[in-house]
């Protein structure tokens, strides 16, 4: 049915004209609108309703002496209701154009209304940006994405993976699905797992990636692949992780690390570019080391939207009469430090918070010096001046490079406690002092990573990224003498603090991974089990390649400018990995429970005494 009236935009294929289409030019023609009421107002006389859907906002007028029915029906009708509109484009009067609505300059005046749908009264209001409780946001979440914020997040989503696939597309990239039921293996975080009920006490994993099948598909020759991939991991939540999550993941055949991080560099410049509110700090994206990243920010994410950079200045302590300083020296360890301009007279009960949250980061302590100048003479006032040579001072403060009237944190330790340390207290000092600058983004790569890490609770090597990661090609003979020093062809692409991505070049040949997993204390037979199925195919001609996985939903979420996952991911889960609208996780009732050789037990007690 037409109603006799044709839509506006007849190429959107649809019979009715939508809540964003109608301008001046539209005056004089009759038209059908479909929507929500946004909002209702009762002039005595006049009803004005706002018609919402995804394109805009229309306003209607019901006027009884043009249409008593559209008025009479129009008297029923509130918030959240659905309903068919037909009527006449009027320009409005004189004095009531609304400029913030692009269709602000007309309105419909009613001839008839029809109510599609009622609608229960919202449990909160989807027309205002009100703070709701989150809990509430998503148990209705259908409701919450009706509201500006999310429509205007999810559509941007929608266009930023559009961008992706065609940039991609353009350079021959193929989309290839994975599946979703793989073989669980170890090392990343936990699995989720889906029982079998052909095979009783046997599980499929949901993958955490698509890592190996991507390298399988270099194996099978399509040179170079993509996916939007859906990833799962059952792991400690943060407003930046979410159980659930999709990765921009893509694989390429015969390349090295540059050629990666040009394709990568190209597609994040212009979706920041196109997308973003704020301009790009530095293009080409800054490249920093990994050891370079953890001395001077002390973090494998630098935020570089702001200064306070770290520096080692044990060489200026190494013959300090100040004990807890030498201490540390002399043991090996390192005194690194900032400095903070122009906080010098900070007052003493904000330092001795500083020095509480230094210590909740890890430290032992934390030496501040507030730089002075005396008759021409630098000089300090901190708790240990009376420890510090005046030589000290100034070669702490050039250092440093700071200048009188700064401020100096100082922490000693290990290297590794020190930096971590430094690199929190740096982010909290930068926040609380809004040194942040705000109104740009600042994209930088951290590359040539430590292939392993040492895992002192399991007294083994780790891989730092993931066990399929290529060391660099000079350091391939470290690796069983020095495996500590071996750097990994790999790179992370950091925005504003966050990683948004990791990728490398792959082992490519047998017996380099065989000697990392046997580095990684694997033997024969696990390897076999584990990863045989990666390994046999090494073995009938496996190109070299490498790729990367940015993020989606944190790339989204800096473009947007949101500080949650939440607000960019249409269904997400809650901090603690339920999802509050179907109700997930719950029960399975016996049946299901039965087929699957499933039992539920009620303590640990009860589990071993069946295993037993
Ligand atoms: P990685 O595990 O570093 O690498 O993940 C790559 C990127 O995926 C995003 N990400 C997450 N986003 C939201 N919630 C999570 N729980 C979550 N976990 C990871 C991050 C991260 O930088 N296969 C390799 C990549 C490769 O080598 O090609 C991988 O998965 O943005
Ligand atoms: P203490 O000797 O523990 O009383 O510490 C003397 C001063 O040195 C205090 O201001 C401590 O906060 C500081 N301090 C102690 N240990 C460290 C450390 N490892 N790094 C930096 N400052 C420290």
């Amino acid at each position: 049915m037409t109603d006799g009236v044709t839509s506006i935009r007849p190429a959107g294929g649809r019979r009715y004209t939508t809540c964003g289409d109608l301008r001046r030019d539209h005056v004089g023609r009759t038209v059908t609108l479909k929507g929500w009421v946004h909002r209702r107002r009762d002039h005595g006389g006049l009803i004005f309703l706002d018609l919402r859907d995804r394109y805009g906002i229309t306003q209607v007028v019901a006027n009884p002496e043009h249409s008593p029915a559209a008025h009479t029906v129009a008297e029923r009708i509130r918030a959240e209701y659905v309903l068919s509109v037909t009527g006449q484009v009027v320009a409005r009067p004189e004095g009531t154009v609304n400029p913030s609505l692009s269709t602000g300059e007309i309105e419909v005046l009613a001839d008839r209304i029809e109510i599609l749908n009622p609608a229960k009264t919202p449990p909160f209001p989807i027309a205002e940006e009100a703070d709701v409780d989150e809990s509430l946001r998503l148990e209705f979440r259908y409701l919450d994405l009706r509201r500006a914020r999310l429509q205007r997040n999810l559509l941007l989503r929608h266009q930023v993976v559009r961008f992706v696939r065609q940039y991609l597309e353009e350079r021959d990239f193929v989309e290839i699905e994975t599946p979703m039921l793989i073989k669980s293996t170890p090392e990343g975080a936990r699995d989720y797992v889906v029982p079998s009920r052909l095979f009783p006490g046997q599980f499929y994993a949901l993958p955490q990636s698509p890592q190996q099948l991507k390298q399988l598909l270099m194996v099978a020759g399509f040179d170079r692949y993509y996916q939007i991939a859906r990833c799962m991991r059952d792991e400690d939540l943060r407003a930046d992780r979410q159980p659930e999550f999709t990765q921009i993941d893509l694989e390429m055949s015969f390349v090295d690390v540059e050629d990666v991080i040009e394709l990568v560099e190209g597609l994040y410049t212009e979706l920041f570019e196109r997308f973003a509110s704020k301009p790009l700090l530095r293009k080409p994206f800054p490249r920093l080391t990994f050891s370079e990243a953890m001395l001077r920010y002390g973090s494998d994410k630098p935020d570089l939207r702001f200064g306070l950079e770290i520096a080692d200045v044990t060489d200026a302590f190494r013959h300090t009469s100040f004990g807890v300083f030498r201490a540390v020296a002399d043991d090996g360890g390192v005194i690194r430090g900032f400095a903070v301009p122009g906080f010098a007279d900070a007052p003493r009960s904000q330092l001795d918070r500083l020095t509480e949250i230094a210590r909740t980061f890890g430290a032992k302590g934390l030496v501040w010096l507030a730089l002075h100048q005396e008759e021409g003479q630098l000089t300090a006032r901190s708790p240990v001046a009376k420890f510090l040579r005046p030589d000290e001072i100034v070669r702490v403060a050039a250092d440093l490079g700071a200048v009188p009237g700064d401020l100096l944190l100082l922490v000693a330790d290990r290297e590794q406690i020190a930096s971590t340390v430094l690199g929190r207290l740096r982010l909290h000092v930068g926040r609380e002092r809004r040194l942040i600058d705000e109104r740009v983004h600042a994209l930088c790569w951290v590359i040539d990573p430590p292939l392993f890490e040492w895992n002192a609770e399991e007294n083994r090597w780790e891989a730092m990224h993931h066990p399929f990661t290529s060391p660099r090609d000079e350091d391939l003979a470290l690796l069983e003498s020095d495996t500590g020093r071996v750097r990994a062809k790999a790179y992370d692409l950091v925005a504003d603090g966050y990683e948004l991505g990791t990728g490398s070049i792959r082992i490519h040949r047998r017996d380099v991974q065989n000697r990392i997993f046997a580095l990684m204390g694997y033997d024969d037979d696990e390897i076999e089990r584990r990863f045989g199925h990666l390994l046999r195919a090494f073995e009938y001609g496996a190109p070299p390649h490498g790729g990367m996985a940015p993020g989606l939903d944190r790339t989204v979420m800096i473009l947007a400018g949101e500080s949650s996952l939440r607000e960019v991911i249409a269904f997400p889960k809650n901090q603690r990995a339920q999802d509050l609208m179907l109700g997930a996780p719950s029960p399975l009732d016996e049946k299901q429970l039965r087929e699957l050789h499933l039992r539920v037990v009620d303590s640990d007690e009860e589990a071993l005494r069946m295993r037993d």
